[in-house]
């Protein structure tokens, strides 16, 4: 099942209750109820900023039916069996109450509460009319507890029934200064400071932090909406989160709670740049694409919709996967595996381990627009004041709008590209010569995200940033500002002129080098893209091979380096030694059992592959030695076989080929021939 924002497994605003069930004990649901009702009442001492008169009335009445409640259970004589009718009805409508209550108490849903408040006060007078009636049906005459609490409980009754539970005139007044300021950002009229503040401060929304949790919750809600059918309400939720955006630009100055550091840390493996991106997880096991529309089956396992159901349709109910028989062949859309999926699709920077797709326009899907004129009003007003803070502002201001670009860089292409017309790029390099370490860091985590925006690379190189950003590489500040520096390259590189620029600035290739040698795995797994990136240059393929570059991979395959980085060490190996000098450079390392042992292992697909090529253009470009070498190992043959099933297509061409060299050299050596292979001979794959 998935684990909706809160955590609780419900989605804000939906009530699940469920009816006790009929041979339940009277006791027992007595019990149930009064903790229902004591969830209920502890509410009271919890910050509810809208809608909080009705909020406060109906927790109100539920007290006085819990000490009913408590009188009833502390009678001797129980409850008669006709009164658990109507206990029932009160648990279902007391369930659906409390779920109310959290949703108004969320410190993260305050404004989207705020602009629900009609909603949420017809649910209250709904629920309240509810426990009207069952409290109605209940036979106070036969159930023991004193006159008092009775006639207590009969006066809640009738005010169950009529109370108004109007929306509050605050409320209103609120939500309409709210419209209006989002009625001026989609003219283009920038919203009154005043105003704002004035409606934060009703909210309770005095930090920055908190101004952030609003604008987290409203993106995960427009997630969800966006995968229902209506879609009714993901306009006005980019709006709100367009406008809360731009009020935690501009009314916060301060930077609470250390934020950032905390989710630049994790590593989910769903999505995340060239960090820690892991797109085989978003493939259909079966048809290896990129899932569409995942479907989760009985087994727990994903694919893709279109291809269960064929699998399905074709007579085969097992899991494709675990092999284990299905009860039902029953799919559940897995939704949050879709949103991973779109957010993926989202970025331009595709995967290393997918380097056989690199260019593919896995962007296609995406959305480059802001999702409302609002929002779009109000995320270009953000990047012109941010732009004025970088370009006048004091140190701190700057600081503070390069965290707010590092933030708004992450998600979207029209963030990128508001904030790029804006004119931050030069600003941005201008600050990688800061002292101060943050600010550094700042800068260049924001370029990283930057210059996957395709103008953004002219303009970062027109304005001399290659060499800015190889300076950071080599002596960034933080090991993290070197990290995204390399990352940063590898970006740029995906254009032939800058790959040739970049090569040609002496420290770049070094610089790289030391991060393989002594950065964390991230900044390890950055430095190796970049470099993979810049040997699609003939030049520096040559370079890459003179600064020794092909010993340090060696080293990664044999330190025991993740697989992440086993992988991206194969893939630039098997690159260089399509060359001869790479071929050279690589035998010369002796890491043929290396090679052969890693794809005798556990390691993806991917890896395998690589190591495929990696051996075949050993054999056809290095020299003879390494087909002799090679056919003497043992444990070769096994998994190049496999390779020829289980491996992609291309995979498997490449294993039949290497085998065939193979057999080819013992057939020879057998009938006596000792001459050198024929290269022409052999099928060249890519
Ligand atoms: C702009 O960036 C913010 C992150 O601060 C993000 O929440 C928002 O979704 C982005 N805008 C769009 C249009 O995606
Ligand atoms: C760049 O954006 C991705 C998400 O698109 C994010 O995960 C990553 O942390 C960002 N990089 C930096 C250095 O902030
Ligand atoms: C061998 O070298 C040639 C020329 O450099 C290249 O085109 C070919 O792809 C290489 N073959 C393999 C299997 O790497
Ligand atoms: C290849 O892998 C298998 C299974 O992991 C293992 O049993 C076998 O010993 C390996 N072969 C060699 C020669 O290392």
């Amino acid at each position: 099942m998935i684990q909706r924002s809160n955590g609780s497994g419900r989605r804000i605003l939906t009530y699940p209750a469920v009816h006790p069930c009929e041979v339940i004990s009277p006791q027992t649901l007595l019990a149930s109820l009064i903790t229902l009702t004591c969830n209920i009442c502890s509410f009271k001492s919890k910050v509810i900023a809208s809608n909080a008169r009705n909020a406060r009335e109906i927790i109100r009445q539920i007290g006085v039916v819990r000490v009913f409640l408590e009188a009833v259970r502390d009678e001797s004589s129980g409850l008669p069996t006709s009164a658990v009718l109507s206990l029932s009805e009160l648990h279902l409508a007391f369930q659906k109450v409390q779920f109310l209550l959290e949703d108004l108490a969320r410190d993260d849903a305050r404004v989207w509460m705020l602009m629900k408040s009609g909603h949420v006060a017809s649910q209250f007078r709904i629920l309240s009319r509810a426990m009207g009636t069952a409290l109605d049906v209940l036979p106070l005459a036969s159930v023991d507890a004193s006159v008092e609490v009775k006639e207590h409980v009969e006066l809640v009754a009738r005010q169950a029934r009529k109370t108004g539970y109007e929306v509050d005139p605050d409320d209103i007044r609120v939500v309409e200064a709210v419209r209006s300021v989002l009625a001026g950002l989609e003219k283009g009229v920038a919203p009154d400071k005043g105003d704002l503040k004035w409606v934060l401060e009703f909210l309770g929304i005095r930090k920055w932090s908190r101004c952030e949790k609003q604008v987290k919750f409203l993106d995960s809600e427009i997630g969800f909406e966006n995968l229902s059918q209506e879609k009714r309400e993901v306009g006005l939720l980019c709006s709100l989160k367009g406008l809360l955006c731009y009020c935690r630009c501009v009314l916060f100055d301060v930077v609470d709670g250390e934020p950032g550091r905390r989710s630049e840390t994790k590593c989910s493996g769903a999505g995340v740049a060239v960090d820690c991106l892991n797109s085989e997880d978003f493939r259909c096991p079966i048809s290896l694409e990129i899932m569409a529309d995942p479907v989760t089956i009985a087994t727990g396992q994903s694919y893709d919709r279109s291809s269960i159901e064929k699998w399905f349709r074709a007579g085969n109910p097992i899991c494709p996967k675990t092999g284990e028989k299905l009860k039902n062949t029953e799919v559940v859309p897995n939704l949050a595996l879709k949103r991973l999926i779109q957010q993926h699709c989202c970025e331009n920077g595709v995967a290393f381990a997918d380097s056989g797709h690199r260019n593919h326009d896995s962007g296609r899907t995406r959305l480059a627009v802001a999702g409302s004129l609002a929002a779009e009003g109000a995320m270009k007003m953000v990047a012109e004041f941010l732009n004025g803070w970088l370009e006048v502002g004091t140190v701190e201001e700057q600081n503070k709008a390069a965290y707010e670009i590092r933030l708004l860089s992450k998600s979207s292409i029209f963030n990128r590209s508001c904030l790029f017309e804006a004119g931050v790029v030069p600003h941005l390099l201008k600050l990688l010569c800061s002292a101060d370490s943050g600010i550094q860091e700042n800068a260049i985590a924001s370029l990283l995200n930057l210059s996957k925006y395709t103008k953004s690379k002219a303009v970062i190189v027109e304005n001399r940033g290659l060499d800015l950003i190889v300076g950071v590489v080599k002596k960034g500040l933080r090991l993290e500002a070197r990290q995204h520096a390399a990352g940063t390259l590898f970006y740029l590189s995906s254009v032939e002129e800058y790959r040739r620029l970049i090569g040609e600035n002496a420290d770049a290739i070094p610089a790289l080098m030391e991060l393989i040698k002594d950065g964390t795995d991230r900044a390890k797994k950055n430095a190796l893209v970049a470099i993979f990136g810049l040997i699609n240059h003939p030049e520096n393929h040559r370079r890459v091979i003179v600064a020794g570059v092909v010993p340090l991979l060696v080293n990664v395959l044999t330190s025991f380096d993740s697989e992440a980085l086993v992988t991206d060490a194969l893939a630039i190996l098997s690159t260089l030694a399509e060359k001869p000098d790479g071929s050279v450079a690589i035998s010369r390392c002796k890491a043929l059992d290396t090679i052969v042992g890693i794809l005798n292992s556990s390691i993806p697909r991917a890896g395998k592959e690589f190591c495929v090529s990696l051996l075949l253009a050993l054999c056809v470009n290095g020299s003879g030695d390494v087909v002799a070498l090679l056919a003497k190992s043992p444990s070769l043959m096994g998994p190049l076989y496999s390779q020829l099933n289980e491996g992609t297509s291309r995979a498997s061409k490449k294993a039949s080929a290497l085998i065939r060299v193979l057999h080819e050299f013992h057939e020879r050596r057998s009938s006596g021939s000792i001459s050198p292979v024929p290269q022409e001979r052999f099928v060249h794959v890519r």
